[in-house]
């Protein structure tokens, strides 16, 4: 793993240095592999979901990927460390290609790891990178490594939004209204852009007919440090889990300007089996080595 610099004057200009991965959770849906093989390095074709995510994290400017862990869950951290020895042997090999693959993640973006050692929920996950956010840090980006926001780029976004707006930022998805009951719903008002609105509230898995927008949740966070505040204040829920979503509500009930950017691409939840399958189509039919025999094949199936 690379090691995160510090430079004072790098930073200022930056909307947050830090993203934070949540990576800690059981990964029920995906058992029985998730018994030793964490989702979060489950392969998207052949690059695991987590190094997609860290990708987008440093393209949006992070410096560092805080990735939130669990005791037995080394091996995420380890898909970012240093692998100079295997990168020898495949030159030593000539596979050129192969040795800027393996060596991608290591370089992508600094990464350092915190450990939570229960899952207690994703909000207990976030409140355990309060230490290894700086404390001249305002703001903090999230970035759920089980959700795919495609194309990139809706952190940018969002750190516009924060700069004119104040506040935490979320994104949120138009989604068909029958299908809303999957999804946590915000509700909104509207600010003047039509792909910004202010958040007055949140309801977890609304029937369509009670749904208060057909603006669904996506993973991806900008959250102000008053989240952490927030978090330490808020009861678990069911479970014992600690909600991030619980902790953002108490911050709008006191007034913390909370806005989402509503994005118009698509989106990919690689949590479950389902989803997971669709990415892996989706990604695949785009690669040049396996998009065309891919694409015949299902043709072929699906009319077979
Ligand atoms: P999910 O609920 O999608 O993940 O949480 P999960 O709990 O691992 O999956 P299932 O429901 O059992 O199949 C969203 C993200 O938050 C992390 C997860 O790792 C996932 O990336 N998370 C969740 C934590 O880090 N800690 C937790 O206590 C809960």
């Amino acid at each position: 793993m690379r090691e995160a610099t510090s430079e004072p004057s790098a930073r200022s200009a930056l909307p947050f240095r830090s993203a934070v991965v949540p990576a800690a959770g059981l990964g029920t849906r995906f058992l029985p592999t998730t018994k030793t093989v964490p989702k979060e390095l489950l392969p998207v074709v052949d690059t695991p979901g987590i190094e997609l995510v860290a990708a987008e994290a440093a393209e949006a400017g992070a410096e560092l990927l805080l990735i939130v862990t669990s005791p037995g869950k080394d091996a995420v951290a380890a898909h970012f460390a240093d692998s100079s020895e295997l990168e020898k042997e495949l030159q030593t090999r000539g596979k050129d290609a192969l040795v800027a693959k393996v060596r991608r993640a290591h370089e992508l973006i600094a990464v350092r790891t915190v450990t939570q050692d229960e899952p207690k929920g994703l909000g207990h996950a976030v409140g355990c990178a309060r230490d290894a956010i700086g404390d001249d840090e305002q703001a903090f980006a999230v970035l759920l490594p089980d959700d795919l926001v495609l194309p990139t780029g809706v952190l940018t976004k969002m750190a516009e939004v924060r700069e004119q707006h104040g506040g935490s930022v979320l994104c949120a998805f138009d989604v068909p209204r029958e299908q809303i009951a999957a999804y946590g719903v915000f509700e909104v008002s509207d600010t003047g852009d039509d792909d910004v609105k202010r958040v007055h509230g949140m309801v977890e898995k609304p029937a369509p007919e009670e749904a208060p927008s057909t603006l669904a949740a996506a993973g991806r966070y900008l959250l102000d440090r008053a989240i952490f505040d927030a978090l330490d204040r808020i009861a678990p829920g069911a479970g014992g889990e600690l909600q991030l979503t619980d902790a953002v509500a108490l911050l709008i009930s006191e007034g913390h300007p909370v806005h989402v950017v509503v994005h118009r691409g698509g989106r990919h939840d690689l949590g479950n089996p389902g989803g997971y399958a669709r990415a892996f189509v989706d990604f695949a039919l785009e690669d040049p080595d396996y998009g065309p025999d891919l694409r015949a094949w299902l043709a072929a199936r699906l009319n077979g």
